[in-house]
């Protein structure tokens, strides 16, 4: 009797180690292609095989061969997980660079950058949960999408599919290859993001208690003066962390009469991916204290956000961050304003950064500007938003196109340089944006409630 059990024990233990060993030749074999940038599904595909195949050995009775067998199991099941959720994302990532190749045939880089990332989280991902089979949060999956029992959760919390995926596609960013380098002047603004976010990502051990992050975070300032680019860049500089990205007045119009749903399962997702972010640009046409006096609607939607905002924040190992952005910060209402207790301003840029931005606009295109050229250009744009500036350079460029003849333009391939005679034309035709009155209002926000970076 106890022989006949000591051999169906060893018998069992024997398939279960076979079907490990080999599912990891296998899933590791996968892993070395994935991450050198050609990955092969089948591999993945046949290690899950055999871990099927190991998992669905019975194991009875009680014992160290039993236990070696059962831990071997939970770790090829956990692993099941990780490695179909890697093979999902293949797959849509093979579509989706189908895809951007048709769309955007002249931006390779972003989509090499793209590339670039998801390897790296493979790496980090599988190989610390394969072969270390250590999975520091169940929850954690590989590309950063919810996997099957994650997705069973929000439908149980009320949550439809549809809403889930619709928040996947439309809401979650993946990177889109900014820098911070790429957004000019703002270098307050850069490290205290860098302070507040992108080092407590990196070390969140040392980050906790009263060191811990604050949930919410506001930019403002007036329009066109790289908010919402600062807040991309800011994706990008964080790339372990999921990024979405809502704008509010798309909750008031674009999904109109879903926007509550869609606040609570874009923050209930959010809480099961963590860590990460959600940038809710435009937050005035949502939480403006006006905007109390309108339909019932929006006072639903703008009640919605503050107690899942607070949810948000229940639990302090949450590592959800609010990163919101506004023209129009005094239209925030106190409520709103005490859950944001960090604010930037993002002032528009002052003689040098109006300078580096012509210079970063001109990077690739002929011009025969000189550095005083450019210098003078910083004078004769004082009060230019840094999104102007880009117009301004945007019109100048096409000056030397416009005194050609329609057949010349389409005979020609190449244009004189652009001149600083160009510039002063096109400074006749794009005028400074923000109105005086709002730079005003700001500064006196600013000098009651907020912080210049
Ligand atoms: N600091 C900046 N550095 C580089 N480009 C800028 C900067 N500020 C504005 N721009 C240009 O203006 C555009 C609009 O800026 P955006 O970030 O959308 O402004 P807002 O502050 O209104 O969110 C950007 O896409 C970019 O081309
Ligand atoms: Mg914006």
């Amino acid at each position: 009797m106890f022989g006949k059990k000591l051999d169906q024990s060893v018998e069992s233990l024997n398939t279960v180690k076979n079907c490990y060993v080999t599912g990891f030749k296998f899933v590791n074999a996968g892993l070395a292609k994935d991450e050198a940038g050609t990955p092969d599904i089948a591999l993945y595909s046949q290690g899950v095989t055999e871990f099927r195949r190991g998992v669905g050995v019975v194991v009875t009775g009680n014992g160290t061969n039993q236990e070696e067998s059962r831990k071997m199991q939970e770790k090829m099941k956990k692993n099941i997980k990780f490695i179909e959720e890697r093979m999902r994302e293949l797959r849509t990532e093979n579509v989706k660079k189908i895809k951007s190749q048709e769309n955007a045939p002249t931006r390779p880089s972003v989509a090499k950058n793209m590339n670039i990332n998801v390897n790296k989280n493979v790496n980090r991902n599988v190989t610390r949960n394969v072969n270390k089979n250590v999975s520091r949060n169940v929850n954690a999956n590989i590309n950063g999408k919810p996997d099957k029992l994650m997705f069973n959760k929000l439908k149980k919390g009320g949550i439809d599919n549809a809403m889930i995926e619709r928040i996947l596609d439309e809401v979650l960013e993946s990177t889109s290859g900014l820098k911070f380098d790429d957004v000019i002047g703002h270098q307050q603004a850069k490290s205290t993001l860098k302070e507040m976010l992108v080092l407590p990502a990196m070390r969140p051990d040392l980050f906790t208690g009263i060191r811990a992050p604050p949930k919410g975070l506001l930019l403002y300032g007036p329009p066109g003066n790289g908010k919402t680019l600062l807040a991309k860049a800011l994706a990008a500089e964080m790339p372990d962390a999921k990024f979405f990205n809502i704008s509010a007045s798309s909750l008031t119009s674009k999904w109109v009469g879903e926007g509550e749903k869609m606040v609570r399962a874009l923050f209930t997702i959010a809480r099961e991916m963590q860590p990460c972010i959600i940038f809710m640009d435009e937050v005035d046409s949502l939480l403006s204290s006006r905007s109390s006096n309108e339909g019932d609607a929006i006072k639903r939607l703008k009640t919605e956000f503050l107690v899942q905002f607070d949810g948000a924040g229940t639990n302090k190992e949450d590592k959800v961050t609010i990163v919101a952005a506004t023209n129009l910060p005094h239209e925030l209402d106190e409520a709103v304003l005490r859950r944001f207790p960090k604010r930037i301003m993002l002032p528009p840029p002052d003689d040098i950064a109006r300078q580096q931005l012509v210079s970063h606009s001109l990077r690739e295109v002929k011009h025969n500007l000189s550095e005083k050229d450019i210098a003078r250009l910083g004078d004769l744009t004082v009060g230019y938003s840094g999104s102007d500036l880009t117009q301004l350079v945007k019109e100048a460029a096409l000056a030397p196109i416009r005194e050609l003849s329609m057949s010349q333009v389409t005979r020609i391939d190449s244009f004189r340089p652009i001149t600083f005679a160009d510039f002063t034309q096109a400074a006749k035709i794009i005028r400074p944006s923000t109105s005086n009155e709002l730079l005003k209002q700001l500064d006196e926000w600013t000098n009651k409630y907020g912080a210049y970076s």
